[in-house]
């Protein structure tokens, strides 16, 4: 059986592994330009269904872009969207109707009359009728020629949550809570979300001649791979895709990380041993067997299909003493490396020491919740830290913290004697803005304010109780994140220059900086892609060369031990301090203190691999650049 072939056996859908998001979407832009181009010579509209969400927003983008410079018309093009949140008008700024609007609708040339979308506000007596009107409308425009889809977490295609069956058509449904916390930040705040959408069933989506499922980032991997590989069943349902005639998956490579190809290539095919492949084999039998790493024998290797690499670099007594110290070396509380010490074996050099420690937050949270623990630690050790928040993340503040704020400036002012007229004045407004704009309505920019500063308050004080001193607190105030939303936001030049004359100023020594392989559009990633932008620029600057660059992952699924490079382990107490220290953050949502059980569970796994048995371990990849 070629790789090819043994791939197919697990996936049950064809599958294309794209190098980047932007690659996947130029090739599915070819695909519905070529449909929609031999439509329009047969005469006939192409029909499109179109999915919501950040998924599709590299796809949309390269399709203007071959409306405004490749002369690309929509003028005989007819559009369905899946979905629609029950509850909002198509005025609203998160209606999807809007949605569509600025990410493609406004910038082609699509005839007004051809878009469709259910309404988010029909009465509730009437939705039964409106949906069966949606029906009508698909197949009296002859049924979608192409549908692009998306996928949740929960597995959902269009919002056809678990438990949607094969038949289901368009209808009315209640949002499942992960789908909620996934769009919290888009309504700030969870509470804000609404509970119920009209969506086209599967049933309706697997009418589709021909359907692309994209889905791009860490956090999907897991998802990809239940609905390519799994069982097909209601509890995902993207996988009843396995029994559509044409239906394709296009993901880029972190989204692919959990299908067997990648996650366990020996079951698939003959695999050239690199070191990262090996160590890779060796903790997964490991953690197949529970059994520890020193402990695995020939029999272990040869009986899962590691026979080669055991012929390879066997026998198993020497492989495993070799993957095991590997892995020891990756273990360090010296996370700026040790002075005087021998540093052949440890993650990170020891001179020179002190070093200048530069620590990137896409969002005020993201490094104090991810990497708390080594923060401190390098503090502690004498190292020069700079904690900088990319970001205001203005966004994600309830209004309820801003009116707190507003009000106790507004008692405080009032029970003041004289002089607070303007703080009077001031807590007024926003006050006054917070009712007039309703808790859907768009933050002015002095609602927007008062958010940053709270965030900003929050940091320093997270940060204080690491014992970083506020002016060891920078925040760039990214200009892309001031004028955006999330899933929409446009980084520009501007964004990286700002990020350029930082690292100029501090010329850090070493790095710590996260995003690398989440959702191509979320702010952690524009934000990581800001500062590649920014390093390739100063390539050649001495301080540049020498530097170090460690990545964190954020709430995404945590490193495994296989990718780990510098695993920094914390005892009870210093774990507790770091949970301490998000307390602090009154605006975060439990999901993002949910790290803290993850550093937990990469200390439980060094401790099965055999390894050392500690409280937590935050964990970290060497940037491995060109
Ligand atoms: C949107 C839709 C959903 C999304 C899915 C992924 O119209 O139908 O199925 O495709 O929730 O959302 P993103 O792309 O934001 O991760």
């Amino acid at each position: 059986m070629n790789r090819r072939s043994a791939a197919e056996a697990y996936e049950k859908v064809p599958t294309s592994i794209f190098e980047s998001s932007s690659a996947a979407a130029a090739s599915l832009a070819k695909e519905v330009r070529e449909l929609i181009e031999a439509r329009n010579k047969e005469g006939k509209p192409a029909i499109l269904g179109l999915a919501t969400g950040s998924t599709p927003v590299p796809f949309y983008r390269e399709l203007i872009r071959l409306h405004r410079e490749e002369g690309l018309s929509f003028k005989n093009v007819i559009t369905f969207n899946l979905d629609e949140y029950y509850g909002l008008g198509s005025d609203h700024p998160e209606s999807y109707y809007r949605f569509m609007c600025d990410q493609l609708f406004d910038h082609i040339d699509i005839p007004k009359e051809n878009i469709h979308l259910p309404s988010g506000t029909v009465p509730g007596d009437q939705v039964f009728e409106h949906c069966r009107q949606y029906e009508e409308m698909i197949d009296a425009a002859g049924g979608v020629d192409f549908q692009i889809l998306g996928i949740g977490r929960t597995g959902h295609i269009g919002f056809n949550e678990p438990g949607s069956s094969r038949e289901s058509l368009t209808r009315r449904i209640t949002l499942d809570r992960i789908t909620r916390q996934d769009a919290a930040a888009d309504f700030r705040g969870e509470e804000n979300v609404p509970r119920f959408a009209i969506t086209m069933g599967v049933g309706t989506i697997l009418r589709a001649k021909q359907i692309v499922l994209m889905a791009w980032g860490e956090n999907k991997a897991g998802v990809v791979s239940r609905a390519v590989e799994g069982p097909v069943t209601d509890a995902v349902s993207a996988s009843f895709l396995q029994d559509h005639d044409t239906a394709r998956f296009f993901i880029d490579q972190a989204a692919s990380r959990e299908l067997t190809r990648i996650k366990l290539p020996w079951l698939v095919g003959p695999v050239k041993w690199s070191p990262s492949e090996t160590r890779r084999a060796v903790c997964w039998l490991s953690s197949t067997y529970k059994r520890p790493v020193l402990k695995l024998t020939d029999e272990d290797y040869n009986e899962h299909g590691l026979s080669d690499l055991l012929s390879e670099q066997g026998p198993a007594y020497q492989l495993n003493i070799r993957i095991f110290n590997q892995l020891q070396h990756t273990i360090s509380g010296w996370p700026g490396g040790k002075p005087n010490a021998d540093d052949t074996f440890r993650p990170e050099r020891a001179k020179p020491y002190p070093k200048r420690a530069l620590i990137f937050s896409p969002e005020p949270q993201d490094a104090i919740v991810s990497i708390g623990g080594t923060i401190d630690r390098l503090i502690e050790q004498g190292h020069d830290v700079c904690l900088v928040s990319m970001t205001s993340g203005n966004l994600r503040v309830p209004d309820s913290e801003a009116d707190k704020f507003a009000s106790i400036l507004q008692e405080l002012a009032t029970a003041s004697p004289e002089g607070w007229s303007e703080q009077t004045e001031y807590a007024r407004h926003i006050l006054r803005l917070l009712e007039e704009k309703g808790p859907f309505g768009e933050d002015p920019p002095a609602v927007r304010q008062l958010k940053s500063l709270i965030l900003r308050g929050e940091l320093r004080d997270a940060a204080h109780a690491l014992g970083l001193p506020p002016e060891k607190v920078q925040f760039l105030n990214l200009a892309f994140y001031e004028a955006g939303r999330y899933r929409r936001f446009k980084p520009t030049h501007d964004d990286t220059a700002q990020i350029v004359t930082l690292l100029r100023e501090f010329k850090p020594h070493q790095i710590y900086a996260t995003g690398d392989a989440a959702d191509p559009s979320s702010v952690a990633a524009l934000c990581y892609r800001g500062i590649e932008a920014a390093l390739a620029e100063l390539q050649s600057e001495d301080w540049s060369a020498a530097c170090s660059i460690w990545l964190y992952r954020g709430k995404e699924k945590a490193l495994e031990p296989w990718e780990i490079d510098m695993a920094m382990p914390m005892s009870p107490n210093q774990l507790e301090r770091k949970a301490r220290s998000h307390t602090r953050y009154q605006s975060l949502t439990t999901i993002e203190k949910d790290v803290v059980r993850s550093n937990q569970s990469t200390a439980e796994q060094y401790d099965s691999l055999g390894l050392a048995n500690y409280e937590a371990m935050e964990s970290f990849q060497r940037n491995r650049r060109a």
